[in-house]
């Protein structure tokens, strides 16, 4: 895959060659301004013929053995950790996550992908008692699992190069072929692993890479016929515009949410202070189950909010190339921005801004608001930025109440000493996922991921996205005749 100029102009990956597209567009850093690369833009008919491709790899992909795309999936996985710093220095890069979590990111993409591999051999069915209705006797009936055919797979910027695996992993795993249209934001980290998948012999046009914008690129995925299926992950709006332009194709969506945190009187609170400041602020809060909302019972809040402004306070903002820094640019200075006016709109109204709550040298710096209502932008939108609400309440049952009061519903996290009220978090939180005695924000890649109301709809984590993307299908044979 080295045809195009290796440093600068990233072409786009079509049916296994690069090809020149009409336009380009300059990636910066976001945190430096300094020019990347400049990336094609993928229009409607490059697009329409990344699809034709990966339609016509479809026959090469259904007939090979499981075995062989396997032995894909964990020749990628072992060649992205050989160039593990390389890969983390490229996401942090265009990212501008810091290089810590950029590592970290590498670290669960090559475990995506191992667990792809495994997937990839244990796609089966069942047999089923037909007898068990009259009429059924004597026959004999199984299921099995086939390829849907084209997966058109749309990713977001903040794990530029794990929510692809995510995708692409399970696609390949199950026999399928993929247009990816990464975020424009972080194309490169998409097309670093689009090389890994060739040179590991995955057919040409089996995975092809659309970069460019989403109203172009992703609307002619989206369109398309002969793509069957559609993966996002992305804002609420985009998920709901895709699912009513989708038509019949399978839709799987993995949107936002304002992820929240219980924290029940009993809590030692030094013990989790480092981990709830992690969750609300790695990757500069940009994480779909980033801890934006705190309910800590009143017995305990002052000392939380003492100790976690206290512990925040000591981040270090910076160059995300810096090993040693915590929190650094979001991705655009306008996200920034809008940020910072929904804090200014919580003052307003009369909360308190105990840190942070401005932007120097280009960074929102790790902001914690108390006493904000539940109406207010920081509170009931999801805010996709290093800010956390620290919200007192005085009972369980209100905490509860209060989490569910919420458009989304994603992960949610209780710490607690009852096994009770952990058991009644796990009954009563609208979630897609209950993390007892832990953050919302704990993820590990083969777990069901995945939310209810407009946090989306299906499940990722390896199987659950092979299920997705495979048709069921029925065989019934009669010994009767
Ligand atoms: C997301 O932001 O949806 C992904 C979070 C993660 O994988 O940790």
């Amino acid at each position: 895959m080295k045809g195009a100029d290796a440093v600068l102009r990233k072409q786009l990956w079509i049916g296994g060659s690069w090809r020149e597209a009409k336009a380009y567009e300059e990636l910066r850093s976001p945190y430096s301004g300094e020019l990347l690369a400049e990336i094609a833009l993928a229009g409607a008919e490059e697009t329409q013929d990344a699809i034709a491709a990966a339609h016509a790899a479809r026959q090469a992909m259904r007939a090979m053995p499981s075995h062989e795309r396997a032995a894909i999936l964990e020749r990628v996985a072992s060649a992205l950790n050989a160039r593990r710093d390389e890969a983390a220095r490229l996401i942090a890069a265009e990212a501008a996550k810091p290089l810590k979590y950029a590592l970290a990111e590498v670290d669960r993409t090559v475990q995506t992908y191992k667990f792809s591999a495994e997937e990839a051999k244990r796609i089966h069915g069942e047999t089923i008692a037909l007898d068990a209705a009259p009429g059924g006797e004597g026959r004999l009936a199984y299921t099995k699992r086939e390829p849907l055919g084209v997966i058109g797979a749309i990713t977001p910027f903040n794990f530029p190069m794990n929510l692809v695996a995510h995708k692409v992993g399970p696609a390949i795993a199950a026999g399928n072929t993929v247009v990816l249209k990464p975020a424009e934001q972080t194309p490169l980290s998409a097309l670093f692993i689009g090389e890994l998948f060739h040179e590991a012999g995955l057919p040409a046009g089996a995975l092809n890479i659309v970069t460019g914008h989403g109203h172009v690129a992703g609307e002619a995925i989206v369109t398309d016929e002969r793509v069957a299926k559609l993966t996002f992950t992305g804002s609420p709006e985009v998920g709901k515009s895709i699912r009513a332009k989708a038509g019949l194709k399978r839709v799987t969506l993995e949107l936002g949410s304002n992820a929240a945190l219980i924290v029940d009187k009993d809590v030692d609170v030094p013990r989790i202070i480092a981990r709830c400041v992690m969750g609300a602020f790695s990757n500069q809060g940009q994480v779909c189950i980033s801890l934006q909302r705190v309910y800590v019972h009143e017995a305990l809040f002052e000392a939380f909010a003492r100790q976690f402004v206290e512990f925040a306070s000591r981040l270090k903002l910076g160059d995300p190339l810096d090993p040693d820094t915590d929190v650094s640019a979001m991705i655009a200075e306008k996200e920034a921005r809008r940020a910072l006016a929904w804090i200014e709109e919580a003052k307003a109204a009369g909360a308190n801004v105990r840190l942070g709550g401005v932007i120097e040298g280009g960074m929102l710096k790790p902001t914690v608001v108390t006493d904000a209502g539940d109406t207010l932008q920081v509170s009931c939108k999801e805010i996709f930025a290093p800010v956390v609400v620290l919200h007192k309440v005085g009972s369980m049952e209100e905490a509860f109440q209060r989490v569910n009061d919420s458009r989304y519903g994603l992960q949610a996290g209780i710490y607690t000493n009852s096994l009770q009220m952990a058991l009644r978090a796990a009954d009563e939180l609208q979630v897609g996922g209950v993390m007892i005695n832990d953050i919302p924000t704990f993820r590990v890649d083969h777990m069901p991921y995945g939310g209810v109301k407009e946090s989306g709809l299906g499940r990722e984590g390896i199987r659950y996205a092979v299920e997705e993307m495979t048709e069921l299908k029925l065989v019934v044979i009669n010994r009767n005749e």
